[in-house]
């Protein structure tokens, strides 16, 4: 059964099964129970049973909702790997394949520069190609980082994260700047780290691209029942309202905002052409775990 027949086999039972109750336990102590036993015993059945009757259906009713959310959830974990596969592939496919087909044919160019002995052609391909390689080399070394990052999460989450960001900065050359405050990790779960972190390395991978910054900044605050990440940029800034238009080629702002939705949370951009990108997650935290924090 899928999700949609399983919520109407619910509002079904959930409208008519105490009416049917209800009327069939009428039937059955007018047909029967008054002629059998004294009206005290016949009250003490029907108190009886109505009980335990709206016991088993409000037990059942909650353990179906439960296993539909669980089965949500699982379903949402396994959609939001097949992207973060399918991200993996595009990233090969955008930096890695692309720069290979680019420096083949600056190896041509080199070859066409041999024959002519042409030196000053010579340099600016060499220049290139050496530029090239850079690129791609940063591209591998920053994505096989990020794919390990979260297998070090065991090792505590603000120490990935102050290492993600000291990674960054070496392989992006721009400096970043780490908030000294820390809400306790415990106020979210394990799972919610991982998406966290992915959240933090596609906005880290955003600015490396397209920013142009000299420096980026991560807060992260706990504001009542509310945890605040930050992540700021001082880059050139895109218009946000034209998202729409960027054509599909375009997953990363998308896929952080589906994985700020799996911790319950959002996503909001905010930037301004020349200022630079705020990029703020946003989740709840159960009260009491913000109340212990
Ligand atoms: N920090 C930033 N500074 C400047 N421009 C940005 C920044 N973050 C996003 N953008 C702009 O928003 C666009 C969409 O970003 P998004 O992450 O969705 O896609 P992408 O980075 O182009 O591709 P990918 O799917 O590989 O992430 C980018 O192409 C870029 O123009
Ligand atoms: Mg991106």
């Amino acid at each position: 059964m899928d999700d949609r027949s399983r919520y109407l086999w619910l509002k079904l039972l959930t409208i008519l099964g105490p009416t049917v109750f209800v009327a069939g336990g009428e039937l059955f102590r007018t047909i029967y129970l008054r002629h059998h036993f004294s009206p005290p015993v016949v009250s003490a059945i029907a108190v009886g049973t109505t009980l335990v009757g709206a016991v088993v259906f409000s037990w059942y009713v909650f353990r179906a909702i439960e296993h539909i959310e669980q089965e949500r959830r699982s379903y949402k974990e396994a959609l939001l790997s097949l992207q973060e596969r399918e991200r993996i592939a595009r990233e090969m496919h955008d930096g890695i394949a692309q720069n290979l087909a680019v420096l083949k044919l600056e190896m041509y160019k080199l070859r066409e520069g041999l024959k002519r002995f042409d030196q000053a052609a010579l340099m600016r391909t060499s220049d290139e190609i050496e530029s090239l390689i850079n690129q791609t080399y940063l591209e591998v070394r920053q994505t096989l980082y990020d794919l390990r990052a979260s297998q070090r999460l065991h090792e505590g989450f603000w120490p990935t994260v102050e290492r993600q960001l000291a990674e960054f900065e070496r392989i992006s050359g721009v400096a970043t700047r780490f908030e000294p405050l820390r809400p306790p990790r415990e106020l979210w779960n394990e799972l919610a780290s991982i998406q966290i972190l992915r959240i933090i390395q596609e906005a880290l991978a955003n600015v490396r691209r397209h920013a142009q910054a000299r420096q980026v900044t991560l807060a992260c605050r706990l504001e009542g029942h509310t945890v605040r990440f930050v992540v700021a940029d001082d880059g050139q800034g895109f218009q946000v309202d034209n998202q729409g238009s960027l054509g599909s080629d375009h997953y990363g702002l998308q896929v952080m905002r589906e994985r700020a939705e799996a911790i319950g949370g959002h996503l909001d951009v905010e930037s301004v052409p020349r200022k630079g990108t705020t990029v703020t997650l946003t989740f709840p935290v159960s009260q009491r775990s913000a109340e212990n924090g």
